[in-house]
């Protein structure tokens, strides 16, 4: 899959994106939070409303649209032949008060792809798919990217569907309430490769002004549940050296990872779900429950963290005299991605004259997921001033059309091989 001897298609810059920037728009007014953010945590009425308008878009442009098991949203533009598929995807659903671009628009990116190539008139000797995968974000359910994770095979469909929110309601309860699991399961023939466009989500494009993310592989990921188990008391009438007063081990915890992270370079880390109970003022909180989330590019380090943590952990029991536990909700892999496609990437990007470079992701991607499962890549586009998982999240018109012209490029390449010029 490289770029030599392709004929260049004349201009293939996405010349008119308000198609595309109306429907980021559109989808964004879905779960509009009153500061402008958008709420659509996976399952949600918002989410699903979201889902179905894609897959609405899907149908209109006359792809089949089909759903997995997990109710992954799959739109399907045949090809010539009936071969291993190139796959654009990314997820619609986002976290609470998020940003309206994170997921969205590579979802859109792919949609907008599939429009360009029908409109052009001939049909892509390979089959495209446009995924938009089920609950990346985790948020409600854990762990995150669930629905690339099932359909690479990198998580089992029983133990996803048996995941619970704080409510207590599973996803498989959620997936037959909303009637949005299907019977489409991936044919023998792996894919051909798989796509994703995303904003950066981080501040170096828009530093270094420069419009594309030529993305070479995302850091690792772990996901932890840490639990307190003091003793629920009055607040007034309990001397303090009496007290088995959980929210200590969770102040603990939170101050803990921060002293992690300056001992460790590049290390990140946030405690950014606590949960005392019962949740009242004058009780002495008997139980606390916190999410942690720590990445490192490098496996080895980011692993070891983990299992000293872990060791940390009983030694702070101990002390605050709690009983603790910590168990492992989620985890994804340093990943590098397909040498082949990020170099044609950067061809087309080049090939274009859009300003791009090299980066590794810090966030995670439904790409994190399929990586290894089939070639992968992904295109990053700039978020202002950094700011994401934030109504503040913004990416420019200018960079949108920049991004899918580059994306719609390296798709080109990939459905219309026989276009190269080869002597
Ligand atoms: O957590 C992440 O990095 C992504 O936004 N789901
Ligand atoms: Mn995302
Ligand atoms: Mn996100």
């Amino acid at each position: 899959m490289t770029k030599d001897n392709i004929r260049t298609i004349p201009d293939l810059r996405l010349s008119d994106p308000s198609r595309v920037l109306s429907r980021v728009a559109q989808i964004g007014s879905i779960g509009r939070t009153e500061d402008g953010g958008c709420s659509r945590l996976a399952f949600s009425e918002q989410d699903i409303e979201a889902r179905d308008l894609v897959a609405s878009w899907m149908r209109d442009l006359g792809m089949s649209v089909t759903s997995d098991a997990i109710g992954n949203l799959i739109g399907i533009l045949p090809g010539a032949s009936d071969v291993a598929p190139l796959v654009i995807g990314s997820h619609i659903d986002t976290v609470e008060n998020g940003g309206k671009y994170d997921g969205v628009l590579g979802v859109l990116a792919g949609l907008e792809v599939a429009h360009l190539i029908v409109e052009e008139g001939r049909a892509p000797e390979r089959p495209l798919w446009v995924i938009a995968f089920t609950n990346e974000e985790g948020s409600r359910f854990q762990p995150d990217l669930m629905g690339s994770a099932v359909f690479s095979g990198r998580l089992g469909l029983a133990e996803a569907l048996r995941s619970k929110d704080s409510a207590g309601s599973t996803v498989e309860q959620e997936l037959a309430r909303h009637q949005i699991a299907g019977s489409f399961s991936i044919p023998e023939t792996p894919l051909y490769g798989f796509l994703e466009l995303h904003i950066e989500q981080g501040p170096v494009l828009e530093a270094e002004e420069i419009s594309i993310g030529i993305v070479t592989g995302i850091q690792g990921f772990r996901w932890l549940q840490f639990n307190f188990e003091g003793e629920a008391n009055h607040a007034g009438t309990t001397p303090m050296t009496f007290r088995h007063d959980a929210s200590l081990g969770a102040a603990w915890l939170v101050n803990h990872i921060k002293v992690l992270t300056q001992t460790h370079d590049g290390l990140v880390g946030n405690v950014g779900d606590v949960r005392l109970t019962p949740s009242n003022i004058n009780v002495i909180p008997g139980h606390a429950r916190a999410l942690v989330d720590l990445r490192h590019p490098e496996q080895g380090v980011l692993d070891n963290v983990v299992e000293t943590l872990k060791i940390e952990l009983k030694e702070a029991g101990q002390k605050l005299e709690l009983g603790t536990t910590v168990k492992d909700v989620a985890n994804g892999s340093v990943t590098q991605f397909d040498a082949r496609l990020v170099d044609l990437i950067e061809d087309c990007a080049n090939d274009l004259a859009i300003p791009s470079r090299r980066l590794v992701s810090g966030a995670a991607h439904d790409a994190q997921m399929i990586a290894g499962f089939a070639p992968t890549a992904m295109v990053f586009v700039p978020s202002r001033g950094g700011i994401s998982h934030n109504p503040k999240e913004h990416t420019s018109d200018v960079h949108i059309r920049e991004g899918i012209s580059v994306l719609l490029t390296v798709a080109r390449h990939l459905l219309f091989e026989s276009d190269r010029n080869v002597p």
